[in-house]
C-alpha cells in the first residue's frame, strides 16, 4: 500500500468523522409549556457506563455518574429540580416564564468515551389566556331605528392573543361592529387563541331605545 493512498484514507476518516459528529447533534426541539407546567429531560440511552451532563443557557445544572446525580447549580432552579435515577431524568416544575430558554443533554458512554447524541430543546413558557371577555357600546340610530354595536374582545395571555368572533360570522380581529334592529337579539361568540391555550366567550345583546344615545357596558 502507498503512501498517497494511505493518507487519503486518513483524510476520508477524518472527514468521516467530522460528518459523524455533525450528525450527532438532533435538531433543536421546540417546546411550548405554559407557567405551571412541569419540564421533564429524559436521556433514553442505557444506564450501563453512562455519563450525563444537563445545561441551560450554555451552563451546566446537573450531572449524572457513577450512578449517582449532582445538583450542580442549586440556585438556579432552587427547589424546583427533581432529578430521577430509574429512568435518568431531570424534571423542572413549576416553570415560570423566565425559564424559556435552551436545554441540552450531553451524553457520553464512560468505558468506550463515546459520546452519545446530543439533544437540544428551545423552551418557550407562556402565560394561559385567562379572563376573555366582550366589552361594548352601542347607539341608536332613530332615523333608521337600528342600533349600532362596537364590540371588542379582550384577553391577557403571553403571547398575546389572537381573536375571531365564531358568531353570527366568522370574522377575526378583536373588533366587531353588527347593527340590530329595535328589539333584536344577538348572541355573540369571541375566542382568543394563543400558542398553548384558547378560551371562548358570549354575549348577547339587545337593541333598544335608550334616551342616553350611548351606553358601555362590561362582561365581568
Ligand atoms: C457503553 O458501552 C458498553 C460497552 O460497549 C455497553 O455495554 C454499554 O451499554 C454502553 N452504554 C451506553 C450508555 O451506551
Ligand atoms: C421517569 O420517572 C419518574 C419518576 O418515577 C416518572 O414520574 C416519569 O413519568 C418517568 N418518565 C418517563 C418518560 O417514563
Ligand atoms: C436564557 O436564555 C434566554 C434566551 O436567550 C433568555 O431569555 C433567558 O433570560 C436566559 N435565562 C437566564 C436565567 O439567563
Ligand atoms: C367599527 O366601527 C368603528 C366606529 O364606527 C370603527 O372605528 C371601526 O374601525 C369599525 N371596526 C370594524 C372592525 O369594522
Ligand atoms: C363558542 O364557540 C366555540 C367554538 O365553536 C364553542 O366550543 C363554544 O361552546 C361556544 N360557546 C358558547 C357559549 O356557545
Amino acid at each position: 500500500m502507498n503512501i498517497f493512498l494511505e493518507s487519503r484514507r486518513s483524510i476520508l476518516g477524518v472527514l468521516l468523522v467530522f460528518l459523524l459528529q455533525g450528525s450527532c447533534d438532533d435538531p433543536d426541539v421546540e417546546l411550548h409549556k405554559a407557567v405551571g407546567d412541569s419540564l421533564e429531560l429524559i436521556t433514553e440511552y442505557p444506564k450501563k457506563d453512562l455519563e450525563v451532563l444537563w445545561k441551560y443557557n450554555q451552563s451546566v445544572f446537573a450531572d449524572y455518574r457513577n450512578d449517582d446525580f449532582q445538583n450542580v447549580k442549586p440556585e438556579l432552579f432552587k427547589n424546583r429540580l427533581k432529578m430521577n435515577k430509574n429512568n435518568i431524568s431531570v424534571t423542572v416544575t413549576d416553570l415560570n416564564l423566565h425559564d424559556s430558554g435552551r436545554f441540552v443533554i450531553v451524553a457520553e458512554n464512560k468505558t468506550t468515551s463515546v459520546q452519545l447524541k446530543t439533544k437540544h430543546f428551545v423552551l418557550r413558557v407562556h402565560e394561559l389566556i385567562r379572563d376573555v371577555q366582550i366589552v361594548y357600546n352601542y347607539v341608536w340610530l332613530q332615523s333608521e331605528n337600528i342600533c349600532m354595536f362596537h364590540l371588542w374582545c379582550v384577553a391577557s395571555g403571553d403571547p398575546n392573543p389572537s381573536y375571531s368572533w365564531i358568531s353570527p360570522q366568522t370574522t377575526q380581529g378583536s373588533q366587531l361592529n353588527i347593527s340590530l334592529r329595535l328589539g333584536e337579539k344577538s348572541t355573540l361568540n369571541c375566542s382568543a387563541k394563543n400558542t398553548i391555550s384558547i378560551k371562548y366567550t358570549t354575549e348577547t345583546v339587545v337593541c333598544t331605545e335608550i334616551s342616553e344615545g350611548q351606553r358601555f357596558c362590561v362582561k365581568t
